[in-house]
């Protein structure tokens, strides 16, 4: 398995055998991630370079290269369109080839982590581009699908905005991998895009597609709440008449298996009513810690010296 210097763009580009080597290698470093020294990474940098919002993301890269002793440099902008033309990103990432060792890129528009591969000679990693990608919270979904349930035989319920939200697209692809059964549900404005849903039908994925969580609640294992992507729709209006489709509240969790586990990639608004965090099926935090382990494995694996 080759990862030294390899750039993390797309679910796409990875077969199951890959994310089973990244999982067990995420699993040997979580005692790391709570605190156990390591020198694994000492005397590499890590630059981040968020050109969008992010909380976890950046934080939970930083942690994980912290935690194994390498530094950390970057930058975060958050007035995205005006420094998001290509040449900009172009010489910024020509420049910062020179400082670190690895980039994590996060950018409003779609196809900008591959085009930053194109031109980067050190590895890049994708954070988020547009409504794109974010292939390194898949890799910490299905960690935390493995660690808090099971990634076999799995049925899971992927709601809310398949339209425009890059984790779920990642996390499609992923699961496709692993013969899940992916209900997919959303209001009929924020369907899984065409393409994604032709992809996974070649892929042989188990498709299906409603408007009502009702119809598949009592029968899933997972179920992943995504944030409508407001600053994506390219009128608010269109956004105002799906604002609160769904609300996940503990009503609804009566008749759900004893082990349903709820995950949410996070920050989430008004999807998840707040009594739901106190029940047993809530894992959204436990999933954003997760992210550290998992962020680590990726680091020491494109980082490390052809280990
Ligand atoms: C997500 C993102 O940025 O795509 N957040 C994250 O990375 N955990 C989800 C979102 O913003 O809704």
């Amino acid at each position: 398995m080759k990862f030294v210097r390899r750039d993390i763009i797309s679910m796409k580009d990875f077969s199951r055998e890959e994310i089973d080597y990244i999982l067990k290698k995420a699993e040997a470093l979580e005692p790391f991630a709570r605190g156990k020294r390591s020198n694994l990474l000492a005397g590499k940098i890590l630059a981040t370079l968020f050109y969008e919002p992010s909380t976890r993301t950046r934080l939970s890269f930083e942690t994980a290269m912290k935690r194994l002793s390498g530094d950390v440099i970057g930058i975060v902008i958050p007035e995205a369109s005006s420094v998001a033309k290509g040449e900009t990103l172009a010489d910024t990432l020509r420049v910062i080839e020179g400082y670190a060792d690895a980039i994590v890129l996060r950018h409003s528009r779609e196809g900008a982590a591959r085009m930053a591969a194109e031109i980067s000679d050190i590895p890049i990693i994708n954070a988020g581009d547009g409504a794109g990608h974010h292939p390194t919270q898949t890799l910490l979904d299905l960690y935390t699908i493995r660690r808090e349930g099971h990634l076999e035989n799995l049925s899971i319920a992927l709601i809310g905005d398949l339209k425009y939200g890059r984790t779920v697209h990642s996390l499609a692809y992923a699961l496709s991998l692993y013969g899940a059964e992916i209900n997919l549900v959303s209001p009929e404005q924020l369907r899984i895009p065409p393409d994604i849903k032709n992809d996974l039908k070649k892929r042989g994925a188990n498709v299906v597609e409603t408007t009502k969580l009702s119809d598949v609640i009592s029968d899933i294992d997972v179920l992943y709440v995504t944030r409508i992507q407001k600053e994506r729709f390219p009128d608010p209006s269109e956004y105002q008449k799906v604002t609160g489709t769904y609300r996940i509240s503990t009503e609804m969790l009566q008749d759900v298996k004893d082990d349903m586990i709820i995950m949410h990639p996070l920050p989430k608004a008004d999807e998840i009513d707040k009594d739901v965090d106190y029940t047993k099926h809530a894992r959204y935090f436990k999933q954003a810690f997760y992210g550290v382990p998992v962020r680590m494995a990726v680091l020491y694996h494109i980082l490390g010296d052809a280990r």
